[in-house]
């Protein structure tokens, strides 16, 4: 099943990085990332090389996806959109903080609620209107192009590169939550967190803390269990 299969070569490949590249930032795309880059995490603790800094889950796909649909709904130019994306990278765990929008937006609260829906159930639309033939394929090499893209300027020395992602966090209960992060030279510079929230946004993410925490978990597992 995915979990296993791709769970087990996460880890794996995470042990190769942690003897050859320790110090490599990791940004960690494959599914189901609530539970990989807690897997590669685990990993790298194993061999006394994790710095949370520079372990990415990487969910810029979902802002790609809410940027999309709030831009085609007001009939901006997306390339000037911004949606912060918080939480995990599946179904529920998915949050759009359409109130944090750049430029601001308002939807009637019906209008809101199926954006959001439909934010969180993306994948799932490709995945059936692919009817059997895989997942989203040129807009996750898009999304994970454009994050790659942020955080090597950022390497580089370049200032003001904020990239929402999932990573190690203390916002929340959840060990690992993605919000938007500033990037430096040692990867994560800042996390920004993530802001005030509306009441229904912060009903989206009581929802979600359930099953993000319970991925996590799943993840860990998987490394305890494996010797
Ligand atoms: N985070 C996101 O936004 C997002 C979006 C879509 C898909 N995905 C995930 O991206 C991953 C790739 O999706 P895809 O549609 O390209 O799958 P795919 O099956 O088309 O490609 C996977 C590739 O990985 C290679 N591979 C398998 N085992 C390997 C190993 N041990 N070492 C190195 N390479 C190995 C395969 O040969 C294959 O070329 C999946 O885990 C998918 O769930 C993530």
């Amino acid at each position: 099943d995915l979990f296993n299969t791709n769970a087990a070569i996460v880890r794996d490949l995470t042990a190769a990085v942690a003897e050859s590249c320790p110090k490599a930032m990791l940004g960690i795309i494959t599914n189901p990332v609530n539970s990989t880059v807690p897997i590669a995490s685990e990993v790298l603790k194993k061999h006394g090389v994790y710095d949370p800094r520079r372990v990415f889950g990487v969910t810029t796909l979902d802002v790609v996806r809410s940027n999309t649909f709030i831009a085609e709904a007001k009939g901006l130019d997306v390339s000037k959109t911004n949606v912060p994306v918080i939480g995990g990278h599946s179904g529920i765990t998915i949050i759009p903080l359409i109130s944090q929008c750049t430029p601001p937006v308002s939807f009637p609260p019906e209008e809101r609620v199926k954006l959001s829906t439909r934010i969180q159930n993306a994948g799932t639309e490709v995945v059936d209107a692919k009817a059997g033939a895989g997942s989203a394929t040129l807009s996750m090499a898009y999304a994970a192009a454009e994050f790659c893209k942020s955080l090597i300027e950022a390497l580089n020395g370049q200032e003001g590169k904020v990239q929402c992602a999932y990573v190690r966090s203390e916002e929340t209960e959840a060990k690992y939550f993605a919000t938007p992060v500033l990037l430096g030279k040692e990867g994560i510079e800042k996390n920004l967190g993530m802001g005030k929230l509306l009441d229904v946004e912060v009903n989206l993410l009581k929802a979600a803390m359930p099953e993000l925490i319970a991925n996590i978990q799943k993840g860990e597992q998987f490394v305890g269990d494996s010797k």
